[in-house]
């Protein structure tokens, strides 16, 4: 297949996006006009141990040479100021400068640490995303949101900084976890969900090509994805009004990630899937929208295998009481009232600001007690 290629435009911060096949194996010609001085590959174990010899072969004579790798341990406990430490430390050890490139190689994790890293490092060195997961490729690489946690929340700690590049490699994919993969597909569908019927339709159709990786369906439905979150966060870079939308079904995937704890035991992605089905449950229970789209994304969401029964998902038992504190902590609740963003339909989301926390509260109560 040919590259897709997806401009993100941001003025002076402008890049792209190319989404293909064996990429790695081009990193030299794809990296080298970015490429000044030396370069530092930061990764976590597991992507080391699968495709760290792709990207070095890929490198080739004029930059394997002026690389470093730096690995650290795979895991949401990085985003960590301990994980900052160590890595801003590993950086600056191994004599890093402001000419240099950081290449954030792997997962949302590895890119939201090492972006943020990038730039707090000497003011800032430029880098580059080369995502591995779908989550990742689909999402976290592309918008410029770097950041760690801390025990009050996720990604409370961290800046916007662009990267200069996002090389999206399908054949990467193909060593990612199944339940990994289908959690990515949760950001997928929400591109659709958000301002895009066809694309839902679209999905409804080939979810399953999607999970089983074939590399049309994979191609496009990543492409599509970068294509609306690149338009989003050019018309809104900082999240002051539509890049917002990017939330739907997560202040409630937030705080069912927080009570599940960040053990494993629910992924982003598995939360996010549930927080649409909710979101879309509220949407009809305040009045924007009727019952059946809400069936219909009940139903699309389960047939690609995921729980959307809050009795049954995985990291429970939940508590509507507990949920609904978190949400109102949340970093983008303003004074305690709730941002939500709902639906009037498939493909038409918008967002509500000062929302009453009652509604949600008695949302979750039901969705405790009742199937879904
Ligand atoms: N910056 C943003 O805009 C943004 C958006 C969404 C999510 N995020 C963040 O992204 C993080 C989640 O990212 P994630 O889901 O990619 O998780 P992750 O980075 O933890 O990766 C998931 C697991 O898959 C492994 N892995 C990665 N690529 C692989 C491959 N090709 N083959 C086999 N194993 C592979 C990793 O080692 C890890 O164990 C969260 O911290 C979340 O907050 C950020
Ligand atoms: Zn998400």
């Amino acid at each position: 297949m040919n590259d897709l290629v997806v401009p993100v435009a941001l003025a002076d911060r402008s890049y792209e996006v190319r989404i293909g096949a064996d990429l790695l194996r081009r990193a030299e010609s794809l990296v080298a006009p970015l490429a000044h001085g030396r370069l530092f590959v930061v990764t976590d174990s597991n992507i080391a141990q699968l495709h760290r010899s792709a990207l070095i072969e890929g490198l080739g004579p004029t930059l394997q040479p002026r690389a470093t790798f730096i690995e650290i341990p795979p895991g949401e406990e990085q985003k960590s100021f301990a994980g900052l430490e160590a890595l801003c430390t590993s950086l600056i050890q191994a004599g890093a400068e402001r000419r240099d490139l950081v290449v954030a190689f792997g997962g949302g994790v590895i890119g939201d640490l090492a972006g943020l890293a990038a730039g707090l490092v000497k003011r800032g060195l430029d880098f580059i995303q080369i995502p591995t997961t779908l989550l990742a490729q689909v999402d976290s690489s592309v918008g410029g949101k770097t950041a760690i946690d801390m025990p009050h929340g996720k990604n409370l700690i961290g800046l916007f900084n662009q990267p200069r590049l996002v090389l999206a490699d399908l054949s990467v994919l193909g060593t990612l976890p199944k339940r990994e993969l289908r959690a990515g597909y949760a950001e997928i569908v929400k591109y659709g969900l958000i301002d895009d019927p066809d694309f839902f339709g679209w999905c409804e159709a080939n979810a399953d090509r999607v999970i089983a990786r074939e590399t049309d369906a994979l191609a496009h439905s990543v492409y599509v994805s970068v294509r609306s979150k690149a338009r989003i966060v050019a018309a809104d870079e900082r999240e002051g009004g539509e890049r917002a939308l990017l939330n739907l079904g997560h202040t409630f995937a937030h705080a069912l990630e927080a009570s599940a704890g960040y053990d494993g035991a629910l992924l982003h992605g598995e939360a996010v899937a549930a927080g649409l089905g909710l979101a879309f449950r509220l949407s009809a229970r305040m009045g924007p929208c009727s019952q059946s789209p809400v069936d219909r994304v009940l139903a699309h969401l389960r047939a690609v295998g995921f729980e959307t029964d809050l009795r049954r998902l995985p990291g429970g038992p939940y508590e509507a009481g507990r949920l609904v504190d978190i949400m109102t902590r949340d970093k983008k609740a303003e004074g305690g009232r709730l941002t939500l963003v709902l639906a009037r339909d498939v493909g038409r989301a918008f967002v509500l600001r000062a929302a009453p926390s009652s509604e949600v509260s008695a949302l979750l109560n039901e969705a405790l007690t009742l199937a879904a």
